[in-house]
C-alpha cells in the first residue's frame, strides 16, 4: 500500500496549544486571528496590489516604480522602473527622520569587549568604508567577498557595498581557503574583506592566513582589506593588502547613496545544494529589502523599545536578513555577539541576555538542544524578565526542546515563533504572528500574509490535510531569490521543473485540520520503510522526547527487506550508553509512533556531526548507516568529527 509519489504519511500527533496572553496581543502590531485572517485574505486576493501599497510606503524611493510585478516564469521582477537604495533604507532614512541618536548596534566582543553605534554613527562608518572600496576601484556591479568575525564592521561592509551597488558574497569565517576560492571564483570577486583573525572560545582563528591561501588560487581578487581584531602577526602582501584603520582614516566621508535599480543584486549568498557544489543565491535590492523590513516587523512585532537579538552569524541567510537588513529598515536596536556560546562559560548567552535586558531573542534548534545538554542551572542563575519574544529557525524545533524553550528561556511567558524559511527565500515565510496566532511545538503555523503555500504531490496537485507532501508556494513573492549566479539552467532545473508554476522548496510539510503547517524534513530526508514514507524529524522528535537524549538523527539505510531501515544516531545528555538503553529507545519509538518506525539500528555518539549552519549532516550519516564510511571502533561513543571536518565543504 505505498502511497502515491510526493505524499508522506504522518504520525507524529500534537495536541498542545499556546495563545498569547491578551496583554501580549493587546500591545501587537497584528492583535487576533481575525485581523491576521483578514489581511492574509486582502493579500491573497491581489498580492501584487498588496505589496504595491507597502512598497511605495516602507521604502525610501529615488524614483517611483511604475509596474509592480513583472512575472516571466521563473523569473520575477518586483517594482520595476523604481531606484532605491538598501543602505538608505537602514540608515540614511533614520537619521533623516530624526532618529540618528537612537542606538543601532549594541556589540560585544567574545573578550568582554563592548561597542555601541547609534544610527548617525553606523552611517559615518559605512560613508567611509563605502568611500575606501570606491578608492580600491570597486564599482557597482562588482561582487566583494566579504570573510569576517561577528563584529560591526562586517556590517558596515556588507552596508558599504549596497550603498555604491556592489554585490557582497559573505563567506562564514569557519569555511576553508578551498571553500573561500571556489566561491572567489565562481562570483569573479574583485576584492576580500577579512580580519587578522576572529576569537573563537579563547582562541584566535587566523582568518588572513586562511584568506592568503584562498588568494593564490583566487585570481580575480586584487585587493584585500583586514580588519585588525585580534592583532595578531600576518603576512602581508604590499599593493594588495590594506589595513582597515588606515584606509578608514582617509577615506572621504561624503559618499551618498547611489540611487540603484529595484532588481540590482545586492548579494550573493552561497548555500549547499544537493549535489556538492554550492549554489550562488542572487538577490534583489528592493523586494529583498522590502521582504526583510515587513517579516521584521510582523514577526518579531518589532517595538521602539526592543532590544532585539538574533544569534546568527551574517556569514548565513539569517544574519543578512535579521541580523542587518530587516531590523535595520526597522529602526531596530540590534545586538551583536561575537563568540561561542559557552564562552567563557555555558551561560554566556543567559548572562548577555540578562545584562543588556534583551526583549526578543532569536535562535537555532541546535543551540537550543546544546543548552538543554549543558543543564539548566546555568539558565536558572540568571534573570531572563526582560525577554517578551522568543524565535527559532534553521530546521524543525522537536516539541521537547520547543517544551523547554518555552519554560526555562521564555518563562512559560514568551510567545515562540517558530520561523520556516530558506536562503533562497530572503525571508520568513511561515511563522505565528506572536500576538494573533497560538501555537503549536514543532510547528511553524501559518503562512505570513502575501505567501500562499501549497502541498502537493509529484502530479502537482494539492494533497489532503494530514497528508504530507512537497511544500510549494504558488505565487512569487518580492523577497525570493532571483536566480542561481551563473547558473540558469540550475535554477529552473532546481526550483521550477518538477512542479511548473510553483516554487519548490525542497521541504515536505503537511497542514493540519487546523490550517496549521508542520515541516517534515528536507525532500531527500525522506524514509521509505515498507512503502509507507517517513518523515525523519518526527522519528528524530520521538527520541528527543525520551529524557535521556540530547539530540538525535534518523536516517535510512537500504534493506532487502523493507527498502529502508532505519538507522538512528543519539547523543545522551550525559552518562554512558548500553544494551538496556538501545531497547528502551527502540521500544520509545515504538511506543511513541508506531511499529513501522522502530529503529533498527541504533547508533551513539559523543556529538552529531554538522554543518558550519548547525544543520545535520545527513548525507554523511546515511553512508555511516549504509557501510559506505567506515567509522572504526564502535563500541565505544563514535567520534564523527574526522570525517565530518573532511566533508565540510561540499555539505
Ligand atoms: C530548514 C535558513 C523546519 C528547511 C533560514 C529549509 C526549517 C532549510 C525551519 C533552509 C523551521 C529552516 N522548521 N525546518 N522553522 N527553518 N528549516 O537555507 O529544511 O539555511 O528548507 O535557511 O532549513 O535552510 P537555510
Amino acid at each position: 500500500m505505498s502511497e502515491p509519489a510526493g505524499q508522506l504519511d504522518t504520525v507524529m500527533q500534537e495536541s498542545r496549544l499556546f495563545p498569547p496572553s491578551a496583554e501580549f496581543s493587546a500591545q501587537s502590531r497584528i492583535k487576533s486571528l481575525s485581523e491576521y485572517e483578514a489581511l492574509w485574505n486582502k493579500a491573497a486576493a491581489d498580492p501584487s496590489a498588496f505589496w504595491e501599497e507597502l512598497a511605495k510606503n516602507e521604502l525610501h524611493w529615488f524614483t517611483p516604480f511604475t509596474e509592480t510585478l513583472r512575472w516571466n516564469e521563473p523569473y520575477a521582477e518586483w517594482f520595476v522602473g523604481g531606484k532605491t537604495n538598501a543602505s538608505y533604507n537602514c540608515l540614511d532614512k533614520h537619521v533623516a527622520e530624526g532618529r540618528g541618536d537612537q542606538t543601532a548596534i549594541i556589540w560585544e566582543g567574545e573578550p568582554g569587549d563592548q561597542k555601541k553605534l547609534t544610527y548617525a554613527e553606523l552611517l559615518a562608518k559605512v560613508c567611509k568604508c563605502a568611500s575606501a572600496l570606491k578608492s580600491l576601484g570597486i564599482q557597482q556591479g562588482d561582487v566583494v567577498s566579504i570573510y569576517m568575525p561577528m563584529t560591526p564592521e562586517l556590517a558596515i561592509a556588507m552596508l558599504a557595498c549596497a550603498r555604491i551597488g556592489a554585490i557582497h558574497s559573505v563567506i562564514f569565517a569557519g569555511f576553508s581557503a578551498e571553500a573561500i576560492a571556489e566561491r572567489n571564483n565562481d562570483a569573479k570577486a574583485k576584492l576580500i574583506i577579512t580580519a587578522d583573525a576572529s576569537w573563537r572560545r579563547g582562541k584566535a582563528l587566523p582568518l588572513k592566513h586562511t584568506v592568503d591561501e584562498a588568494l593564490k588560487k583566487s585570481p580575480t581578487v586584487k585587493h584585500c582589506i583586514v580588519l585588525d581584531r585580534v592583532n595578531e602577526a600576518v603576512h602581508w602582501t604590499p599593493g594588495r593588502d590594506h589595513w582597515w584603520h588606515d584606509l578608514m582614516r582617509q577615506a572621504s566621508a561624503e559618499c551618498p547613496a547611489t540611487p540603484l535599480d529595484s532588481e540590482a543584486p545586492l548579494f550573493i549568498l552561497y548555500t549547499s545544494g544537493s549535489t556538492g557544489k554550492p549554489k550562488g543565491i542572487k538577490h534583489s535590492t528592493a523586494g529583498y529589502n522590502l521582504y526583510a523590513k515587513k517579516t521584521f516587523e510582523w514577526v518579531f512585532d518589532h517595538r521602539a523599545e526592543d532590544i532585539y537579538w538574533c544569534t546568527a552569524d551574517c556569514g548565513w541567510i539569517t544574519g543578512h536578513s535579521y541580523v542587518v537588513y530587516g531590523p535595520l529598515s526597522a529602526g531596530a536596536t540590534v545586538l551583536m555577539y561575537e563568540g561561542a556560546p559557552n564562552a567563557p562559560q555555558e551561560d554566556r548567552f543567559w548572562d548577555i541576555i540578562e545584562r543588556h535586558k534583551v526583549t526578543v531573542f532569536y535562535t537555532a534548534p541546535t543551540a537550543i538542544r546544546a543548552f538543554i545538554k549543558w543543564g539548566d542551572h546555568h539558565v536558572t542563575k540568571h534573570d531572563l524578565s526582560s525577554l517578551r519574544l522568543l524565535g527559532s529557525v534553521g530546521e524543525g524545533i522537536n516539541p521537547e526542546a520547543w517544551m523547554w524553550y518555552h519554560r526555562l528561556i521564555g518563562g512559560e511567558r514568551c510567545p515562540i515563533v517558530d520561523t520556516w524559511w530558506q536562503t533562497e527565500t530572503g525571508g520568513i515565510m511561515m511563522s505565528p504572528l506572536p500576538g494573533a496566532i497560538a501555537t503549536k511545538p514543532g510547528s511553524c503555523t501559518k503562512p505570513l500574509p502575501g505567501i500562499i503555500p501549497q502541498i502537493v504531490d509529484a502530479s502537482g496537485k494539492e494533497v489532503d490535510a494530514h497528508h504530507g507532501g512537497w511544500l510549494v508556494m504558488a505565487h512569487p513573492w518580492p523577497g525570493m531569490l532571483r536566480g542561481i549566479w551563473g547558473d540558469d539552467e540550475r535554477y529552473r532545473e532546481v526550483y521550477w521543473s518538477k512542479t511548473p508554476g510553483k516554487y519548490l522548496a525542497g521541504d515536505n510539510a503537511r497542514r493540519d485540520a487546523d490550517g496549521y503547517y508542520w515541516i517534515m524534513g528536507r525532500i531527500d530526508d525522506v524514509l521509505n520503510v515498507s512503502g509507507h514514507r517517513l518523515s525523519t524529524i518526527e522519528i528524530e522528535s520521538a527520541l528527543v522526547s525520551h529524557p535521556a537524549v540530547a539530540e538525535a538523527a534518523a536516517v535510512g539505510r537500504p534493506d532487502d527487506l523493507k527498502g529502508e531501515a532505519v538507522a538512528v544516531f543519539v547523543t545522551l545528555k550525559s552518562g554512558q550508553p548500553n544494551e538496556a538503553l538501545r531497547k528502551e529507545l527502540v521500544q520509545h519509538v515504538r511506543k511513541q509512533i508506531g511499529a513501522l518506525a522502530q529503529p533498527d539500528d541504533v547508533r551513539f555518539t559523543g556529538s552529531l556531526p554538522k554543518t558550519r549552519s548547525g544543520k545535520i549532516m545527513r548525507r554523511l550519516l546515511r553512508d555511516i548507516a549504509a557501510g559506505k564510511e567506515s567509522v572504526g571502533d564502535t563500541t565505544t561513543l563514535e567520534d564523527y568529527s574526522v570525517l565530518a571536518s573532511l566533508r565540510q565543504d561540499e555539505e
